[in-house]
């Protein structure tokens, strides 16, 4: 057992309210320097839709990710490692910029040195590319709410391969219903960022597994902008370097939450310590689509195991990461209760930020197409309860989104959710535990001591709750400071060797 720590964050899409905080949050701190103008480390999508950059999702077309042959080998899905060296000069799966958005501003000059006349005197587009006047005609939320079209929903790719009925719910319920979904780099256990980059300038650290480049090693090879399937790794063009989330690691390291998650309105965002077994990380990476997310969490380990707890000592996690791993809000929704996910599973990096399915809100329930007021006089849980196919997100849709297409997963989900919010019901509006609210309970396998914490933990938790992040040491080597990211002994440089690289 090789223990290794992992700083998680995870999203409860339910409290996502769409409000781009967390977006310009991270702008402000980190990308608001010349040639970043693109760039949003953090990105809020709405779901159906094409998010940013358009379609990201869609790997037959920018080549992300790994792709297992079925035969016991991984290989990145950009080429092979001899495709990479005729390709080092000529890599035609990166993104363009129009896939982006061309960054703009505003003459707000004119604004105040208009001469006195009839019209209003207003800001005119300005590209922050070239500094000329342009028309704006993307934007890296321009789907945001739809924008007023169901052809966002559409071209959403996770929405292709569904039955013409479940892809009409989605189209057709546009102006109804949609949902949130908040995106930054995943801090992979397998990167492909990392594999595929020829001069290893991108690294998994060894401390707390956050995936970061090496500005004075990178090269501008850009190969880790097209292998990474989530599309988080930039370019930076004035530079010259590629730039992605760093997890807000300086923050990390003196106990403060990322900026996007320390100020999130919807408080729909958790940080926790999992500790993880490197070891297995190759065997789970290569398992048939629907097994990923079971094959995953394995790899997660019980920090109160004392197995793990002798195995992380010897790997030098502290006692503070590993009462931090105990406490973790991340491992509790993740490996005890089951209810977050990694998002797009099959891509295979084994993304390591997770998310809680979108419930939606229970007002009402899809039939034949259209939203109707639940009928059942119990409550609409009761309904969505017994007959999932009636959620106003297509389970299948949030399968393709959530567990590589397995429908039993986002149906177990959404099932403790709903149980959950019946036992609630029943507490507040029966003021009792009414044998429905305990038949619903038992079907899940939840306890109403379990569910109680499921519900405290999401609708009333404390700063503390939500972020448990341990101490980092950095007094214990001083000298760390001063080059953090070539100090070998603090970094962990060693990171997690992929399985297998491109062949
Ligand atoms: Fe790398 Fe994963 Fe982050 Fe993409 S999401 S940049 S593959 S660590
Ligand atoms: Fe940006 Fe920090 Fe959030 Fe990453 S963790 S998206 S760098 S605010
Ligand atoms: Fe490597 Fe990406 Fe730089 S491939 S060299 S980190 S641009």
């Amino acid at each position: 057992m090789n223990v290794r720590a992992q700083m998680s964050m995870l999203f409860h899409l339910d409290k996502c309210i769409g409000c781009h905080t967390c977006s310009v949050a991270c702008k402000n701190l980190w990308t608001d320097r010349k040639g970043t103008e693109y760039m949003w480390w953090n990105n809020v999508e709405t779901r159906p839709g094409t998010g940013y950059p358009v379609g990201w999702e869609d790997q037959s077309h920018y080549q992300g990710g790994w792709v297992y042959d079925g035969r016991g080998e991984l290989k990145l899905r950009l080429h092979s490692k001899a495709q990479g060296l005729t390709r080092l000069f000529f890599n035609p799966a990166l993104p363009d910029l129009e896939d982006y958005y061309e960054p703009f501003t505003f003459r707000y000059g004119d604004l105040f040195s208009a001469p006195a006349g009839d019209d209003q005197p207003t800001a005119i587009p300005i590209s922050m590319i070239t500094g000329e006047p342009m028309n704006i005609e993307s934007g890296p939320n321009w789907d945001d709410d739809l924008g007023g079209s169901n052809i966002y929903a559409k071209n959403d790719p996770n929405s292709q391969d569904l039955p013409d009925s479940v892809r009409a719910q989605l189209e057709e319920i546009e102006g109804v219903v949609f949902n949130y979904l908040p995106r930054i780099c995943n801090h992979c256990l397998n990167p492909s960022c990392v594999a595929a980059c020829p001069t290893g300038a991108i690294y998994k650290r060894g401390e707390d597994g956050v995936v970061l480049v090496n500005e004075n090693k990178c090269k501008a090879w850009r190969m880790c902008i097209s292998a990474c399937p989530y599309k988080k790794v930039y370019y930076n063009w004035s530079t010259g370097k590629s730039e992605k989330c760093i997890l807000c690691f300086p923050r990390l390291e003196t106990g403060q939450a990322p900026a996007c998650a320390h100020s999130c309105v919807g408080r729909i965002r958790y940080m926790g310590v999992l500790l993880y077994d490197a070891d297995r990380i190759p065997d789970a990476a290569m398992v048939p689509d629907e097994a990923l997310v079971e094959s995953q969490l394995d790899v997660i380990l019980d920090p109160f195991d004392p197995e793990v707890i002798a195995a992380a000592k010897k790997n030098g996690i502290s006692d503070d990461w590993i009462k931090a791993a105990q406490n973790s809000p991340v491992y509790k929704f993740v490996k005890v209760w089951r209810l977050a996910l990694p998002l797009h599973p099959e891509f295979r990096t084994m993304a390591m930020m997770f998310y809680i399915p979108p419930l939606s809100p229970v007002m009402g329930v899809m039939e034949n197409n259209t939203l109707n007021l639940a009928v059942d006089a119990r409550g609409p849980e009761f309904e969505l309860f017994a007959d999932l196919s009636k959620a106003r997100l297509p389970v299948k849709y949030l399968a393709n989104l959530f567990s590589a297409g397995n429908e039993k997963i986002i149906e177990d989900v959404l099932r403790k959710m709903l149980a959950v919010r019946i036992f609630k019901r029943a507490e507040t509006v029966d003021g009792a535990f009414t044998d429905e609210a305990k038949s619903a309970l038992s079907e899940v396998g939840l306890d109403p001591e379990t569910a109680e914490e499921i519900y405290r933990l999401t609708t009333l938790p404390t700063l503390e709750d939500r972020f448990v992040i341990p101490p980092y040491h950095r007094e214990a080597s001083i000298e760390a400071w001063k080059d953090p990211l070539e100090h070998k002994g603090l970094t962990g440089v060693g990171y997690i060797q992929p399985p297998v690289r491109g062949e």
